[in-house]
C-alpha cells in the first residue's frame, strides 16, 4: 500500500528546505510516543513501526523524497477515526517533520552532527525528593515517553506520588517492585495522576502502565532509605 502511495505523491513538498533538525525535534515530541523510528530512538507501539513501513520502499529505491510525500500525505489525510490526530503539524513543520522520517526511516546507522542530539528528551540530572510524604514527578510536557525525572528518593512509611501531566497524550504514574504494584488512574493534558503506597526500604520501579509508554522510556528508579 506504501509504495502505491509514494508513485501519487513522490511529486509533493518541492520547494521548503527541510530543517531536519527541527524535525527530528518534533517527531520525538509529537510521533515518538505511537511510532518506532531507530534513528529518533522512539519506541512508540500504538502505530506502524515506521522503519519496518518503508522498508520496502526504501530497498525499491523510492528515496527520502518519496518517503517524505508519503509522510506528509499521511499527516494531513488520516484515515477517519484512526488515532492519529490529524495535522498533528503544519506548514514548515509538517514538511520537515516528513522530511526527517524520508531522510531516517529505514536507514540503518545513527544521526551525526547536529542531528545526533536534536530531540534529546530533557531529563533532570537530579533526583526527584519526597518532602512530609509528597514526591512529584512530572510527565515530559512535550509528549515524549519520559517523566521529567528518572531517579526519585523517599524516606519509608506513606507517600503519595503525584504526576501531573502537562503533555498532549495520556499518562499516569504507577509503581512496582519491593512487594508493591499500584497502577494511578491515567490522565490527559492538565490532570494529575496520583497514588498513595507504603514504601519499606528498598528499590522500586516508577512507570506509566499505558501500553508500550514504559518500554518507550517512562520509567525511573525510586530509592527509599
Ligand atoms: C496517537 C498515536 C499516533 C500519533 C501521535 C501519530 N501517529 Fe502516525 N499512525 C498511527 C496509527 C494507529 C497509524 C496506522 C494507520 C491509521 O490508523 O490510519 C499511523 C500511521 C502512520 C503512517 C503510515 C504508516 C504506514 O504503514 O503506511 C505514517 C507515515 C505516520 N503515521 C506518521 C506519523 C507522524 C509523522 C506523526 C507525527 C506528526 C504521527 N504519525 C503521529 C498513530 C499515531
Amino acid at each position: 500500500m506504501v509504495v502505491a502511495v509514494l508513485v501519487l505523491v513522490a511529486g509533493c513538498g518541492r520547494g521548503h528546505k527541510a530543517d531536519l533538525v527541527n524535525g527530528k525535534t518534533l517527531f520525538v515530541q509529537k510521533c515518538g510516543s505511537c511510532h518506532t523510528l531507530a534513528r529518533a530512538g522512539t519506541k512508540g507501539i500504538q502505530g506502524p513501526n515506521l522503519d519496518a513501513a518503508f522498508q520496502e520502499a526504501r530497498a525499491q529505491g523510492f528515496g527520502s523524497s518519496g518517503i517524505k510525500g508519503v509522510v506528509l500525505n499521511q499527516i494531513s489525510h488520516v484515515r477517519k477515526n484512526s488515532i492519529m490526530p490529524l495535522n498533528l503539524v503544519k506548514g514548515d513543520d509538517a514538511r520537515d517533520v516528513a522530511a526527517y522520517v524520508g531522510f531516517a526511516a529505514a536507514k540503518p546507522g545513527k544521526d551525526s552532527g547536529d542531528l545526533a542530539t536534536a530531540g534529546q528528551t530533557q531529563v533532570s540530572s537530579k533526583p526527584a525528593v519526597e518532602k512530609n510524604g509528597a514526591l512529584t514527578i512530572p510527565a515530559n510536557p512535550t509528549g515524549a515517553l519520559a517523566f521529567q525525572y528518572n531517579k526519585a528518593n523517599a524516606t519509608p512509611g506513606k507517600v503519595t506520588i503525584s504526576m501531573p501531566n502537562q503533555a498532549p497524550i495520556t499518562h499516569d504514574i504507577s509503581i512496582k517492585g519491593n512487594g508493591v504494584n499500584v497502577q494511578g488512574p491515567r490522565v490527559g493534558k492538565g490532570g494529575t495522576s496520583k497514588i498513595s503506597v507504603n514504601l519499606k526500604p528498598g528499590t522500586y520501579t516508577f512507570y506509566c502502565s499505558v501500553p508500550g509508554h514504559e518500554a518507550g522510556g517512562m520509567k525511573g528508579t525510586l530509592t527509599v532509605k
